[in-house]
Protein backbone atom coordinates (compact mmCIF):
# COMPACT_ATOMS: atom_id res chain seq x y z
CA UNK A 1 0.00 0.00 0.00
CA UNK A 2 1.36 3.26 -0.62
CA UNK A 3 -0.52 7.13 -1.18
CA UNK A 4 -0.92 6.24 -4.64
CA UNK A 5 -2.97 3.17 -3.71
CA UNK A 6 -5.12 5.22 -1.63
CA UNK A 7 -5.89 6.97 -4.70
CA UNK A 8 -6.24 3.95 -6.80
CA UNK A 9 -8.91 2.94 -4.23
CA UNK A 10 -10.94 5.84 -4.20
CA UNK A 11 -11.20 5.58 -8.32
CA UNK A 12 -12.51 2.10 -8.12
CA UNK A 13 -14.40 1.55 -4.78
CA UNK A 14 -12.28 -0.91 -3.10
CA UNK A 15 -12.54 -0.41 0.19
CA UNK A 16 -9.49 0.52 2.32
CA UNK A 17 -8.67 -1.24 5.52
CA UNK A 18 -6.54 0.66 8.57
CA UNK A 19 -6.01 -0.82 12.17
CA UNK A 20 -4.14 0.84 14.77
CA UNK A 21 -0.93 -0.64 16.08
CA UNK A 22 1.70 0.33 19.34
CA UNK A 23 3.72 -2.88 19.17
CA UNK A 24 6.27 -4.86 17.38
CA UNK A 25 4.45 -8.52 18.08
CA UNK A 26 0.88 -6.96 16.89
CA UNK A 27 2.72 -4.94 13.48
CA UNK A 28 3.88 -8.50 12.65
CA UNK A 29 0.78 -10.47 12.76
CA UNK A 30 -0.98 -7.35 11.09
CA UNK A 31 1.63 -7.34 8.70
CA UNK A 32 0.87 -11.16 7.59
CA UNK A 33 -2.97 -10.63 7.08
CA UNK A 34 -4.83 -8.66 4.39
CA UNK A 35 -5.59 -5.44 6.63
CA UNK A 36 -4.43 -2.64 3.97
CA UNK A 37 -1.99 -0.44 6.03
CA UNK A 38 -1.42 0.55 9.85
CA UNK A 39 -1.93 3.51 11.78
CA UNK A 40 -0.27 4.49 15.14
CA UNK A 41 -2.39 6.50 16.52
CA UNK A 42 -2.01 8.77 19.75
CA UNK A 43 -5.12 6.21 21.29
CA UNK A 44 -1.86 4.49 22.62
CA UNK A 45 -1.98 6.86 25.34
CA UNK A 46 -4.90 5.61 26.20
CA UNK A 47 -4.69 2.05 24.86
CA UNK A 48 -1.27 1.30 26.04
CA UNK A 49 -0.02 3.91 28.73
CA UNK A 50 -4.09 4.03 30.44
CA UNK A 51 -4.62 7.62 30.72
CA UNK A 52 -8.29 8.84 30.00
CA UNK A 53 -7.42 10.73 26.96
CA UNK A 54 -5.24 10.94 23.77
CA UNK A 55 -3.99 14.49 25.00
CA UNK A 56 -1.02 12.64 27.38
CA UNK A 57 0.52 11.53 23.94
CA UNK A 58 3.48 13.61 22.94
CA UNK A 59 6.42 13.36 20.09
CA UNK A 60 9.13 11.19 22.23
CA UNK A 61 6.00 8.39 22.88
CA UNK A 62 4.39 8.64 19.58
CA UNK A 63 8.14 8.36 17.86
CA UNK A 64 8.94 4.84 20.13
CA UNK A 65 5.45 3.39 19.38
CA UNK A 66 6.21 4.03 15.60
CA UNK A 67 9.96 2.54 15.75
CA UNK A 68 8.25 -0.70 17.28
CA UNK A 69 5.82 -1.19 14.85
CA UNK A 70 8.47 -0.62 11.99
CA UNK A 71 10.14 -3.20 13.26
CA UNK A 72 7.43 -5.59 13.58
CA UNK A 73 6.17 -4.40 10.04
CA UNK A 74 8.98 -3.54 7.68
CA UNK A 75 7.14 -3.57 4.60
CA UNK A 76 3.49 -1.69 5.72
CA UNK A 77 2.31 1.33 5.06
CA UNK A 78 2.34 3.29 8.40
CA UNK A 79 0.47 6.61 9.18
CA UNK A 80 1.94 7.76 12.75
CA UNK A 81 -0.21 10.93 14.46
CA UNK A 82 0.94 14.11 15.32
CA UNK A 83 0.10 14.40 19.07
CA UNK A 84 -1.65 17.15 20.66
CA UNK A 85 -0.08 20.96 19.79
CA UNK A 86 2.60 19.04 18.52
CA UNK A 87 1.56 21.11 15.16
CA UNK A 88 0.37 24.11 17.10
CA UNK A 89 3.85 25.72 18.64
CA UNK A 90 5.20 27.73 15.25
CA UNK A 91 6.15 26.07 11.76
CA UNK A 92 9.91 24.97 12.85
CA UNK A 93 8.40 23.07 15.90
CA UNK A 94 5.84 21.33 13.95
CA UNK A 95 8.33 20.61 11.27
CA UNK A 96 10.82 19.32 13.94
CA UNK A 97 7.55 17.08 15.38
CA UNK A 98 7.33 15.44 11.77
CA UNK A 99 10.30 14.78 11.00
CA UNK A 100 10.77 12.46 14.27
CA UNK A 101 7.74 10.79 13.67
CA UNK A 102 9.46 9.78 9.82
CA UNK A 103 12.56 8.97 10.93
CA UNK A 104 10.70 6.68 13.51
CA UNK A 105 9.61 4.50 10.69
CA UNK A 106 6.10 6.28 9.71
CA UNK A 107 5.32 6.38 5.78
CA UNK A 108 2.83 9.41 6.17
CA UNK A 109 1.40 11.81 8.91
CA UNK A 110 -2.03 12.05 10.50
CA UNK A 111 -3.33 15.40 11.78
CA UNK A 112 -6.04 16.41 13.75
CA UNK A 113 -8.73 19.32 12.75
CA UNK A 114 -8.91 21.65 9.72
CA UNK A 115 -8.70 25.14 11.24
CA UNK A 116 -5.36 26.75 11.52
CA UNK A 117 -3.94 23.60 10.11
CA UNK A 118 -4.24 24.19 6.39
CA UNK A 119 -1.08 25.97 6.09
CA UNK A 120 1.12 23.63 7.40
CA UNK A 121 -0.46 20.65 5.49
CA UNK A 122 0.15 22.49 2.25
CA UNK A 123 3.35 23.31 3.42
CA UNK A 124 4.64 19.56 4.44
CA UNK A 125 3.07 17.85 1.80
CA UNK A 126 5.14 20.24 -0.59
CA UNK A 127 7.84 18.84 1.34
CA UNK A 128 7.24 15.34 0.43
CA UNK A 129 5.42 14.02 3.59
CA UNK A 130 1.83 12.43 2.87
CA UNK A 131 -0.74 13.88 5.32
CA UNK A 132 -4.36 12.23 6.47
CA UNK A 133 -6.35 14.52 7.64
CA UNK A 134 -8.68 13.85 10.56
CA UNK A 135 -12.50 15.72 11.00
CA UNK A 136 -15.67 14.81 13.13
CA UNK A 137 -14.72 13.79 16.82
CA UNK A 138 -10.72 14.51 16.86
CA UNK A 139 -10.12 13.49 20.45
CA UNK A 140 -7.76 15.86 20.66
CA UNK A 141 -10.08 18.31 21.00
CA UNK A 142 -12.88 16.55 23.71
CA UNK A 143 -12.43 19.43 26.48
CA UNK A 144 -14.01 21.67 23.75
CA UNK A 145 -16.93 18.70 22.39
CA UNK A 146 -17.31 18.48 26.17
CA UNK A 147 -16.75 14.75 26.03
CA UNK A 148 -16.97 12.32 23.47
CA UNK A 149 -19.96 12.42 21.08
CA UNK A 150 -21.02 12.60 18.36
CA UNK A 151 -19.95 15.72 15.69
CA UNK A 152 -21.73 16.78 12.78
CA UNK A 153 -25.60 16.94 14.03
CA UNK A 154 -27.44 19.96 12.58
CA UNK A 155 -27.11 21.97 9.60
CA UNK A 156 -23.97 24.16 10.99
CA UNK A 157 -21.88 21.54 12.17
CA UNK A 158 -22.38 19.08 9.00
CA UNK A 159 -21.69 22.46 6.98
CA UNK A 160 -18.69 22.71 8.97
CA UNK A 161 -17.48 19.34 8.64
CA UNK A 162 -18.22 19.67 4.93
CA UNK A 163 -16.23 22.11 3.93
CA UNK A 164 -13.55 21.62 6.44
CA UNK A 165 -12.82 17.98 4.09
CA UNK A 166 -12.72 20.07 1.21
CA UNK A 167 -10.33 22.35 2.79
CA UNK A 168 -8.07 19.64 3.56
CA UNK A 169 -8.03 17.98 0.09
CA UNK A 170 -7.64 21.32 -1.46
CA UNK A 171 -4.51 21.67 1.19
CA UNK A 172 -2.46 18.48 -0.03
CA UNK A 173 -4.35 15.37 2.31
CA UNK A 174 -4.21 12.19 0.59
CA UNK A 175 -7.11 10.61 2.83
CA UNK A 176 -9.23 11.75 6.03
CA UNK A 177 -10.29 9.70 9.20
CA UNK A 178 -14.12 11.20 9.43
CA UNK A 179 -14.85 10.02 13.37
CA UNK A 180 -18.46 9.51 15.01
CA UNK A 181 -20.40 11.58 12.35
CA UNK A 182 -24.08 10.56 10.84
CA UNK A 183 -23.84 8.23 8.11
CA UNK A 184 -25.54 10.68 5.84
CA UNK A 185 -22.45 13.55 6.13
CA UNK A 186 -19.74 10.67 5.78
CA UNK A 187 -21.97 9.50 2.73
CA UNK A 188 -21.69 13.41 0.96
CA UNK A 189 -17.90 13.81 2.23
CA UNK A 190 -17.10 10.78 0.60
CA UNK A 191 -19.21 11.22 -2.75
CA UNK A 192 -17.77 15.39 -3.13
CA UNK A 193 -13.97 14.38 -2.61
CA UNK A 194 -11.50 12.58 -4.93
CA UNK A 195 -9.51 11.22 -1.74
CA UNK A 196 -10.76 8.81 0.44
CA UNK A 197 -12.93 8.57 3.44
CA UNK A 198 -11.37 6.92 5.99
CA UNK A 199 -14.70 6.43 8.65
CA UNK A 200 -14.57 5.27 12.11
CA UNK A 201 -18.25 5.45 13.36
CA UNK A 202 -19.39 7.41 10.19
CA UNK A 203 -21.69 4.25 8.52
CA UNK A 204 -20.79 2.28 5.36
CA UNK A 205 -20.86 4.72 2.70
CA UNK A 206 -17.49 5.82 2.69
CA UNK A 207 -14.15 4.73 1.23
CA UNK A 208 -12.37 2.48 4.15
CA UNK A 209 -12.90 1.92 7.91
CA UNK A 210 -10.32 2.09 10.13
CA UNK A 211 -10.44 0.11 13.91
CA UNK A 212 -8.43 0.10 17.05
CA UNK A 213 -6.74 -3.16 17.22
CA UNK A 214 -7.55 -3.91 20.87
CA UNK A 215 -11.17 -2.46 20.47
CA UNK A 216 -11.92 -5.14 17.23
CA UNK A 217 -9.83 -7.77 19.30
CA UNK A 218 -12.24 -7.69 22.63
CA UNK A 219 -9.48 -6.69 24.80
CA UNK A 220 -10.88 -3.42 25.39
CA UNK A 221 -12.93 -4.50 28.74
CA UNK A 222 -13.54 -0.47 29.34
CA UNK A 223 -16.10 1.04 27.58
CA UNK A 224 -17.12 -0.49 23.71
CA UNK A 225 -18.46 2.51 21.83
CA UNK A 226 -21.47 1.49 19.51
CA UNK A 227 -19.71 1.54 16.24
CA UNK A 228 -17.17 -1.24 17.51
CA UNK A 229 -17.48 -4.35 16.35
CA UNK A 230 -15.76 -7.26 18.35
CA UNK A 231 -14.06 -9.77 15.94
CA UNK A 232 -13.02 -11.74 18.55
CA UNK A 233 -13.94 -12.54 22.23
CA UNK A 234 -10.49 -11.30 22.90
CA UNK A 235 -10.04 -10.67 26.77
CA UNK A 236 -12.65 -13.72 27.75
CA UNK A 237 -9.70 -16.17 25.56
CA UNK A 238 -6.97 -13.94 27.29
CA UNK A 239 -7.99 -14.71 30.42
CA UNK A 240 -9.34 -18.84 30.09
CA UNK A 241 -5.43 -18.97 28.64
CA UNK A 242 -4.03 -17.08 32.05
CA UNK A 243 -6.55 -19.32 34.30
CA UNK A 244 -5.20 -22.65 32.62
CA UNK A 245 -1.90 -21.52 32.97
CA UNK A 246 -2.63 -20.96 37.02
CA UNK A 247 -4.10 -23.82 37.09
CA UNK A 248 -1.02 -26.26 35.52
CA UNK A 249 1.49 -24.50 37.66
CA UNK A 250 -0.56 -25.10 40.61
CA UNK A 251 -1.45 -28.41 39.58
CA UNK A 252 2.30 -28.87 38.76
CA UNK A 253 1.55 -30.46 35.16
CA UNK A 254 3.62 -27.78 33.68
CA UNK A 255 6.48 -27.86 32.81
CA UNK A 256 6.15 -31.52 31.55
CA UNK A 257 9.18 -33.73 30.83
CA UNK A 258 9.44 -32.60 27.49
CA UNK A 259 9.48 -28.68 28.47
CA UNK A 260 12.08 -29.17 30.58
CA UNK A 261 16.18 -29.97 30.02
CA UNK A 262 18.04 -32.76 30.74
O1 LIG B 1 -5.53 7.57 17.62
C1 LIG B 1 -6.21 6.78 16.95
O2 LIG B 1 -6.18 5.57 17.14
C2 LIG B 1 -7.05 7.34 15.91
C3 LIG B 1 -8.06 6.43 15.25
C4 LIG B 1 -9.06 5.95 16.19
C5 LIG B 1 -8.64 7.04 14.04
O3 LIG B 1 -6.94 8.48 15.60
Amino acid sequence: MTVVDFQKRKASGFPISIVTSYDAWSARIIADSNVDCILVGDSAAMVVHGHDNTILADTSMMAIHIAAVRRGAPDSFIIGDLPFLSVRKGLPEAVESIATLMRAGANAVKLEGASGNLELIAHITQSGIPVMGHLGLTPQSINVFGGYKVQGRGEAASIGIYDDALALEESGCFAIVLEAVPKKLARRVSGALTIPIIGIGAGADVDGQVLVLQDLLGLNTQFTPKFVRQFLGGATLIREALNRYHEEVTKKTFPLEKESYE
